[in-house]
């Protein structure tokens, strides 16, 4: 049997409106839907590698071997993949982000994303966008959103086939930057699976589920209009509900550091200003700054003058996950 290889590329994404709690946890199908965007230029590549004769897969990450929990992930999703294809072949699996992991942007998204395409693209599999971003979800939630490009939605659904994430504009349909405002670099004490976990320990849950629905309409509705301050208003409201749930779940997680709070009021300041500008928050203490276009330069010179900050990264909107045709076989 021949060696089966391909490699792939994935973007990070950024959400608008957040996923925050499972309705199962296993195959993650989230409690509501979600709106992200690519983060064009953050990407992971990865290269799968199904050989026969291996006896348990390998995985290396940015020239790292990983062992325990985190390399069960990956080869529970394996699993998966396997399944599908009828195979049983363990896999050497090769995976590098170009943006520094631990920086509070989500990795998972892009590496779950980029490892369910090379892994079906290396086993001649071809699986529909839709069936690839519900198999991503598998992996990581959030990873659903990094396969389909542009600006995302993510369908809550009910079951695994009715979860997946779709495109509902191009990435060139509006040329929003992300300045990533890094005030850490500590990895955080709880990971989002365990935290999704916990969102229901929360009472505010239930009033954030309830109403979702409404936000994630005025923020579609927002994007497609290009109306910047209501959508600024939208995504800072998500943004703030989200994490008066995660203060507020027992036991409490608090992901804000003083400097996190400090941007954001800054971000707020500096709009009233006039510039356009406006904030979100993962599950991390680095603030995700959305500038329209024209005004990037404006708040990259705050932020590089704003006290906490100690590095910057930038994203525009990204296209789909994609094979690399190079090494692309079957
Ligand atoms: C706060 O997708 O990282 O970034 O499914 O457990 O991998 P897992 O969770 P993950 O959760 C993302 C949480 C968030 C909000 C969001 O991206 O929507």
């Amino acid at each position: 049997m021949p060696t089966m290889t391909a490699t792939a590329q994935a973007f990070s994404n950024l959400a608008f409106i957040k996923y925050w709690g499972n309705i199962d946890e296993t195959l993650r199908l989230a409690a509501s839907g979600s709106i992200s965007m690519n983060l064009g230029g953050l990407f992971t590549r990865t290269t799968v590698t199904f050989q026969p004769d291996l006896t348990a897969d390998s995985v290396t990450v940015d020239g790292q071997v990983m062992s325990g929990s985190g390399l069960e992930r990956v080869s529970h999703h394996l699993d998966y993949v396997r399944k599908l294809a009828g195979v049983q072949s363990r896999a050497i699996v090769e995976s590098a982000n170009n943006f520094p992991t631990g920086a509070g942007i989500a990795s998972s998204a892009s590496a779950f994303a980029a490892l369910s395409l090379a892994a079906t693209a290396a086993l001649g599999l071809h699986l529909s966008e839709l069936e690839l971003s519900s198999l991503a979800r598998l992996g990581s939630g959030s990873a659903s959103r990094s396969v389909p490009g542009g600006f995302v939605e993510w369908i809550a659904g009910s079951t695994h086939e009715t979860s997946f994430a779709q495109t509902f504009a191009p990435a060139d349909y509006w040329a929003l930057t992300d300045l990533v405002a890094i005030v850490s670099r500590a990895h955080k004490r709880t990971g989002s699976t365990e935290g999704h976990a916990l969102a229901g320990t929360s009472v505010l849950q239930t009033a954030r589920l309830q109403s979702a629905p409404e936000r994630l309409a005025r923020c579609k509705d927002a994007l497609l209009r290009r109306d910047f301050a209501a959508l600024a208003e939208v995504v800072e409201l998500d943004s703030n509900i989200m994490h008066a749930v995660m203060m507020t779940s027992i036991p409490p997680l608090f992901y804000w550091q003083p400097e996190t709070l400090a941007v954001m009021e800054a971000v707020r300041e500096w709009r009233s200003e006039g510039i356009e500008v406006f904030y979100t928050i993962d599950a991390g203490p680095n603030v995700h700054c959305l500038c329209a276009p024209g005004h990037e330069q404006a708040v990259h010179e705050r932020l590089t003058a704003q006290a906490g900050v100690i590095d910057i990264l930038k994203a525009t909107p990204g296209g789909p996950a994609r094979v690399e045709p190079s090494v692309m076989q079957n």
